[in-house]
């Protein structure tokens, strides 16, 4: 067992939010095993079922059971809870939908607000949005008389919550779809309007304005925004050569909107894109050495660490304790390098989920690199996709960013999941940067943690369940 110095003010109000949402989340467990004792024996998936609706809505559920699984449903922890918002942009007001782990983590995204107030839809427009976030433009671009509206994000919570925004706010012919660029759109779809807020990554970002110029009949229009610390002048250039031209239309604290219109069939400028990655089957490729054996990592662009194995990645793949025959979890896989290892170790079929359609394609190549048989990755909100399962170990390098800003609601869901599909007995296995305060977290969730590895850089904290 670890042991603490005095925590600061920050780490006080974390564990105070994290004491909070343990006492929440055993009072959801109690009901939960309530009514799993209320349902008539037999029923093996009762258990996945109950589960599976708590934080949803109940919607596949025999009406009597109706009540009981709206109550667990209001009561189930913050993380799953989806808020709506109120957003004024241009003197109307729009609502969106939000929750902890979404990009804009409850807040309202500038770029998204400066894209909405400068967009010009036209009277049945087909308007798209890549990188859609929390589809508020989708919202304004209907709301200024698209005839259509498709949204697409890598995220799959972004997507939720694109979808979510649209019904909120009545769209009628919108859609938000998994998937970064053109391969989420329907094929053939022709746009009047493309806007891009922005990804962080370069490579990705490039991807999009290719796209979009393709998406765009000629005449169409092309917005992008995002802040300066996020690239938008680069974005800006890009665009400029691909587009033979582009017009700033508006600032504001540190975040631009700038439009561009397709004047011709090819792009002024085709050297202004030079990734290779442009086909969505193109992975980079590169062989790592875990544990004494290579394996082909493939990945795409803004997959975490996606041309080369992260450090705490190689610690933990290096440190985990993985048994043949171990069903095993890895929870935000990435390129799914330590799902991958764990599945060879284990000889079982292994588990991977990452919120990054992007990143399950890429763990989908990975693993058949390495000849796994029967792993399944999925598209999932931390856990989400597999709470009413079980596993003998969960592996993980949670994230502690979403988008630009440091969030520790997510890592701290992650650690809660973890217990929640753990299988009595089973193992956490965890790496992190060494600042931060995950040891009480796991402690109150488990009752037990052991320190691995406790480097310059990087710990890895293991329990038991
Ligand atoms: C630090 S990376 C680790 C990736 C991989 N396991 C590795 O070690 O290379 C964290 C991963 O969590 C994923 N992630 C972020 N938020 C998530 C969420 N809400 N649900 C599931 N995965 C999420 C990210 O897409 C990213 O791939």
């Amino acid at each position: 067992m670890s042991t603490h110095s005095k925590p600061s003010k920050n780490e006080e109000e974390f564990f105070a939010r994290a004491d909070a949402e343990l006492r929440k989340q055993r009072r959801k467990r109690a009901i939960v095993e309530q009514l799993v004792a209320l349902v008539p024996a037999g029923s093996a998936s009762t258990r996945a079922l109950v589960e599976e609706h708590v934080g949803r809505e109940a919607s596949i559920v025999r009406p009597s059971d109706r009540l009981q699984f709206t109550m667990i449903a209001d009561q189930h922890d913050a993380y799953r809870a989806w808020k709506r918002v109120t957003v004024r942009i241009a003197e109307r007001e729009y609502a969106m939908a939000t929750k902890p782990g979404t990009v804009a983590c409850g807040r309202v995204d500038p770029a998204a607000v400066l894209l909405g107030e400068r967009l010009d839809v036209a009277n049945g427009d087909v308007v798209v949005q890549l990188h859609c976030g929390n589809g508020l433009v989708g919202a304004v671009a209907w709301a200024r008389g698209a005839a259509r509206v498709l949204l697409a994000d890598r995220n799959v919570l972004s997507v939720e919550a694109a979808r979510r925004t649209l019904v909120e706010n009545g769209v009628g012919n919108g859609e938000a779809l998994p998937g970064q660029g053109a391969l989420a759109l329907p094929s053939g779809t022709q746009a009047d309007v493309v806007a891009i807020r922005i990804p962080p990554e370069r490579q990705s970002l490039q991807q999009l304005l290719w796209d979009a110029f393709h998406v765009l009949r000629v005449g169409g229009r092309c917005y992008i925004a995002g802040a300066t610390n996020e690239g938008i002048r680069t974005a800006e250039r890009t665009m400029d050569r691909l587009f033979g031209g582009g017009r700033l239309l508006g600032q504001d604290s540190g975040h631009r909107v700038t439009m561009a219109t397709r004047r011709t069939v090819e792009p002024a400028d085709r050297a202004a894109i030079d990734s290779p990655y442009l086909d969505a089957d193109a992975f980079h490729e590169q062989v790592a050495t875990m544990r004494g054996r290579p394996f082909t990592l493939c990945s795409r662009p803004g997959v975490f660490s996606w041309d080369h194995l992260d450090e705490a990645t190689a610690i933990l793949a290096e440190t985990m304790l993985v048994h043949p025959g171990d069903s095993v979890l890895d929870l935000g896989c990435g390129a799914g390098a330590l799902g991958t290892l764990a599945g060879t170790l284990s000889g079982a079929p292994v588990t991977m989920v990452d919120v990054d359609v992007e990143a399950v394609r890429s763990a989908t190549r990975t693993a058949a690199a390495a000849g796994l048989s029967g792993a399944r990755i999925l598209a999932s909100d931390v856990a989400g996709a597999v709470l009413g399962e079980r596993f003998d170990v969960v592996v993980t390098n949670p994230p502690f960013h979403v988008g630009k800003m440091t969030d520790l609601d997510v890592p701290m869901q992650f650690i809660a999941d973890a217990w929640t599909v753990l299988a009595p007995g089973g193992r956490l296995y965890l790496v992190a940067n060494r600042t931060l305060p995950y040891e009480r977290v796991i402690a109150r969730w488990f009752g037990n943690l052991t320190t691995l590895h406790d480097g310059r850089r990087f710990k890895v904290l293991s329990a038991v369940r």
